[in-house]
This record gives structure tokens, sequence and C-alpha cells, in this order.
């Protein structure tokens, strides 16, 4: 009796294996999964879903889903392995790990598909050159440094100045230079910068000032005195020293600037001085009395 039922299991047993055998020499694992492009790019508010994979093995498959980095749930696989990004996505670009699974197993495809979001492009917002205001020498050339700009980049540049001056530019950084040959004044520059959301002017976004060369004081040893040599110390041997014209230097403005025909001109008896030579005695005055 006891036999005879245990022989009932053993056979039972082996059935039941000889089953299960055949089912599991049926199942295929899940293989080969792909998607068509493997890669998907959008803007952050946007949504997508990828292509239907292509994929073998035995059905029916379910599939569950990773991303690195954490995608926070908006990064979501359907039950057809469809990949869908919702608009709640963040900037960044994400590597999607999927598990599918059937009755054989589960197989990881790791780095199957590919998300890269990027935020939406934002109009030029600032343009901040440090120093605003730059001061030159005339005949000096300039270049600035490069601003900084809010936005989103690449970025395109254009100036104009008040007054207007073609020696003026700026170049793809935004950088302004001005060559040497920008006559002295000040110029207040306006820089347009522009991206592929639009474009921005920023008034008065750099003031150059170039300031004119100071010329040094008219001299005595170099210009005056030369003139004097050659015109009055063959008659006032004291006028090559420079105290002895500083001093006397209104009344030889006098003498000098008299009608030729006139009492008490100079340099008696030759030709008057010319009026570029009297200015600079003038301007030498004027000036201070350089010696
Ligand atoms: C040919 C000689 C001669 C030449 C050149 C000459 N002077 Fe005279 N200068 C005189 C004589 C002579 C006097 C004195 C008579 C008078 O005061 O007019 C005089 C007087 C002066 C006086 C007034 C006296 C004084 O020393 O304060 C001044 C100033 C003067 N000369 C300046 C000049 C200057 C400047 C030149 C050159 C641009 C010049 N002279 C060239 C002969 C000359």
């Amino acid at each position: 009796m006891r036999n005879k039922y245990f022989t009932r299991v053993v056979l039972f047993l082996f059935i039941l294996h000889v089953v299960s055998c055949q089912e599991e020499e049926t199942i295929l694992l899940p293989a080969g999964l792909q998607y068509a492009p493997n890669t998907i790019s959008l803007t952050a508010g946007e949504s997508v879903s990828s292509s239907l994979p292509s994929l073998t093995g035995t059905p029916p498959f379910t599939f569950t889903i990773t991303t690195s980095p954490d995608a926070g749930g908006a990064i979501t696989i359907g039950a057809d392995g469809i990949i869908q990004v919702s608009s709640q996505i963040k900037a960044g670009n994400y590597t999607v790990n999927v598990r599918v699974s059937n009755k054989g197993g589960n197989v990881d495809f790791n780095g199957i598909y590919i998300v890269n979001v990027k935020d939406p492009d934002k109009p030029p917002s600032k343009l901040t050159y440090t120093p605003a205001s730059v001061e030159v020498q005339e005949g000096k050339a300039f270049t600035g440094s490069a601003p900084v700009t809010e936005g989103t980049p690449p970025f395109t540049f254009s100036l104009v100045s008040k007054p207007a001056n073609s020696g003026i530019t700026i170049d793809n950084s935004g950088i302004i230079s001005a060559t040497a040959l920008v006559t002295a004044g000040t110029y207040e520059i306006d820089v347009t910068v522009t991206n592929s959301v639009g474009s921005v002017s920023f008034p008065k976004a750099l003031t150059l000032k170039v300031s004119a060369t100071v010329a040094p004081p008219v001299s005595f040893a170099t210009e005056i005195k030369p003139i004097l040599q050659a015109r009055c110390v063959s008659c006032h041997s004291e006028f090559s020293d420079y105290t002895s014209v500083k001093n006397k230097v209104d009344v030889i403005l006098n003498r000098v600037q008299r009608e030729p025909t006139a009492a008490g001109f100079m340099p008696q008896g030759g030709n008057p001085l010319t009026q570029a030579q009297i200015d600079l005695i003038k301007k030498w005055k004027a000036e201070g009395l350089a010696q």
C-alpha cells in the first residue's frame, strides 16, 4: 500500500518535471532591445516619446526603467516599451537603463537610450564692462576687456558710437577696441547683443574718453632761445640768458609787435619776426616761461 502510493507520487513528479521542462524550453529571454533613434534631444518644458522598440524573446514582457542621473519620475516607460519624457523634465543628459522581464527572467539593457534636455534659450539680459568708463590718451590704441553677459550663448555683438567713429570696433567676444587714430573726445558706446532668441541693446554700455595729448609747455632753451639767437643776440648778448629774457618778456613782446616804421621797433633795422615766432613767445609767457 505504502509502496504503491510512493510509486504514484514519483510518477506524478516525473510527469510534472517533463511538462515543466518542455515549457522552459519554449521560453526565450528578452533580447536585442533597440530604439531607433536611440538618442533624443529636447528643450525643458517639452514632452516626447521614443519610437516603439524592437525586442525578441517570449512575450509577455514587462518594462522597468531607471535613469542616471535620476529624472525625478519625468522619464517613464509604457507597457509597450515606449519611453516617455514628460514636460516636467529638467535640463540634463540622462542615460536610460531598461529592464525587460518575462517568465524566463530579467534582462538589463543599460544605457540603451539617451535623453538630452537643455534649458530654453534666454535672451541677452545683461552686458557689463568693468570699468564702464575708460580714459585713453589720443594717439594710443585701446583694447578693452570682455563684458559679463547673461542669456544663452552664442552671442554676436555690434556697437553704435556717439559721436560715430569708424576706429571704434567690437569683436566676437564683445571686446571693444579703438585705433590710435580715434581723435580726442568722449564716445558713448551702445552695444547690441544678439542670440538665438533676439537682439537687446544696452545703451551707453561703455564710455570711452580719448583725451588730447598734453603737449609740454613752450621751452626757452629749445624754442625761444634759437629765435633770439638768430635775430637779437648780435646786439643784445644778454638775450641768450634765460633769466634776462624772462624778466624782459613784456617789453620784448612790446618791441617786436610795433610797426617796423615805428620808433623802438625790434629787431632794429631788420625784418619783423614772423607772426608764428611772436605767437610762440606769447605762448611761452602764457604757459609759465619754462626754462
Ligand atoms: C642791430 C642791433 C639790434 C638788434 C638786432 C636788436 N636790437 Fe633791440 N635794441 C637795440 C638798440 C640800439 C636799443 C636801444 C634803443 C631803444 O631802446 O630802442 C635796443 C633796445 C631794445 C629794447 C629796450 C631796451 C631793453 O633792453 O629793455 C628791447 C626790449 C629790445 N631792444 C629787444 C630786442 C629784440 C627782442 C630783438 C630781436 C628780435 C632786438 N632787440 C634786436 C639794437 C638792436
